[in-house]
C-alpha cells in the first residue's frame, strides 16, 4: 500500500492546472507566497516540511537521515537527489543529497533515506548529525536529477567510489523489487547480469556491505565486487576484464569522487565505449577540465565596476572569480543544480563545465558556478 501519498495525483494535476489558469503559477501556494512571507518570512511554496523519523549512524563518518516527506512530495526515481533546507542559528541553509533508499521502500513505508558523509570542515553535514532528532522538521524540495536507470534491456555496470554508493543502493533496491514482481508474475523478466564494482580506500570504508550482499541473494545474476583500492589499485582495464567482461554491452553508471569520474570517463573513451552508454554524477562541483586559449582573459563585472583577470595556471569558475573580485554573487549548491548563481552575460564566450559546451558571444543567462571564461567577458554583476 502506498502510505506516502494520500492525495490523488489526478486531483493534484487538476489543482495545478486550475492554479495556472487563475494565477499563472504552478500552485496557489506559489501565488500567495509574498503574502505568507509577510507573516512567516522564510516560508517557500516549493519547500515541503517533512519529519525526521531517525538519524542512523552508518560508519564513523557517515549517517542516514530517515525522513517522512510531506504528503505533497511527489516521489522519485532511484538515483535522484533533493534539496534539504534547514534553519541553523537563524539562517536558512540548503544542501543537495542523493536519496539512498529505493522508490519501492518509499511506497511501502512512506519514508526515504538520505545517507550523508560528514565533511570535516563542512557547515552543514556535521551539524545535521548532531542537531536533528526524531520529530525534527526539515524542508525538502521535490526530487530531481537524471542519474537514473533507463528503460532499455541492457545489463547495468555500476561503478561506485566511497560514498558514491548511495544512488546504487537505491537502484539495487529497486531492481530487487522488480525481480520480486517478475517472479510473482512468473515471467522470468529482470534476470540480467548487472554488476557493481565498489571501490573504497580500505575494507572498513565499504558502506551498506551487508545490505549489498543481501541484494546478491535476491538478484542471482548480480555480481558485487568490493575492491580495496589501496591493495588492488583503482579502476582500470584489467579490473573491467576481470569483473565485467561484457562491459561493451552495459549501460555504465559512475558515481564517486570527481577524480574517479574523470578517470573513468577517460578509461571508457580509451576502450571506445559509446558515450551514450556512460552516465555519471559528480558529488559537488564538476572540476574544470578546460583547455583555454593560453591567454589570460579579463572579466568586467559591469554593475560593480570591477575587473579581474583569469589565471591560466589555476583555472577558476566565474563564481570563484566574482567572489575574489568582491562582487557578492549569490550562490547555493555550487554544482549547477540550484540555479541561484544565474547571471546575465553581456558579451564574450564561456565554457560550461557541465554540458562541456561553449556559449555564443552574445547576451545570455549563465550559471556562474559551472562556467569558465573562454574569452574576455562582460557580466551584469
Ligand atoms: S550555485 Fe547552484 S547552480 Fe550555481
Amino acid at each position: 500500500m502506498n502510505t506516502a501519498k494520500s492525495s490523488d495525483p489526478l486531483l493534484q494535476t487538476g489543482l495545478s492546472w486550475l492554479a495556472r489558469q487563475i494565477t499563472n503559477h504552478s500552485s496557489f501556494g506559489a501565488y500567495f507566497e509574498p503574502l505568507i512571507q509577510l507573516i512567516q518570512p522564510q516560508w517557500r511554496s516549493d519547500r515541503l516540511r517533512s519529519k525526521i523519523v531517525m538519524v542512523r549512524p552508518e560508519s564513523h563518518d557517515m549517517y542516514s537521515l530517515v525522513i517522512k516527506p510531506h504528503r505533497s512530495w511527489s516521489g522519485f526515481k532511484a538515483g535522484q537527489h533533493l534539496e534539504l533546507t534547514v534553519e541553523k542559528n537563524g539562517a536558512w541553509m540548503s544542501r543537495f543529497f542523493t536519496i539512498s533508499s529505493s522508490p519501492s521502500h518509499y511506497k511501502k513505508t512512506g519514508q526515504i533515506e538520505l545517507s550523508i558523509q560528514i565533511q570535516d570542515k563542512g557547515q552543514i553535514t556535521p551539524w545535521l548529525n548532531n542537531a536533528l532528532i526524531k520529530g525534527s522538521v526539515v524542508n525538502l524540495s521535490q526530487a530531481s536529477g537524471d542519474f537514473c536507470m533507463g528503460q532499455d534491456e541492457s545489463p547495468i555496470l555500476m561503478i561506485a567510489g566511497g560514498s558514491g554508493i548511495t544512488p546504487f543502493r537505491a537502484m539495487l533496491g529497486e531492481l530487487c523489487q522488480q525481480q520480486k514482481n517478475a517472479r510473482k508474475a512468473n515471467n522470468g523478466a529482470g534476470v540480467k547480469a548487472h554488476t557493481l564494482m565498489y571501490y573504497a580506500r580500505s575494507s572498513e570504508h565499504f558502506l551498506f556491505k551487508q545490505e549489498l550482499e543481501q541484494f546478491k541473494e535476491q538478484l542471482p545474476a548480480l555480481q558485487v565486487h568490493f575492491i580495496d583500492s589501496r591493495e588492488n589499485g583503482f579502476l582500470n582495464e584489467q579490473h573491467l576484464n576481470q569483473y565485467c567482461a561484457h562491459v561493451n554491452n552495459c549501460q555504465i553508471y559512475l558515481c564517486g569522487p570527481a577524480n574517479m569520474i574523470i578517470h573513468g570517463r577517460k578509461l571508457m573513451a580509451s576502450l571506445n565505449i559509446n558515450k551514450q552508454q556512460l552516465h555519471y554524477e559528480f558529488f559537488g562541483p564538476e572540476p574544470i577540465e578546460f583547455e583555454g586559449s593560453g591567454d589570460a582573459n579579463t572579466i568586467l563585472f559591469k554593475r560593480s565596476n570591477k575587473k579581474i583577470s583569469t589565471d591560466n595556471a589555476a583555472p577558476a569558475t566565474l563564481l570563484e572569480l566574482a567572489e575574489q573580485a568582491n562582487t557578492n554573487p549569490v550562490s547555493g549548491c555550487r554544482a549547477g543544480i540550484c540555479h541561484q548563481c544565474i547571471c546575465q552575460k553581456k558579451s564574450g564566450v564561456v565554457y560550461n563545465t557541465k554540458t562541456q559546451q561553449y556559449s555564443d558571444t552574445g547576451a545570455q543567462e549563465i550559471q556562474l558556478c559551472i562556467s569558465v571564461a573562454a574569452s574576455d567577458l562582460v557580466l551584469e554583476l
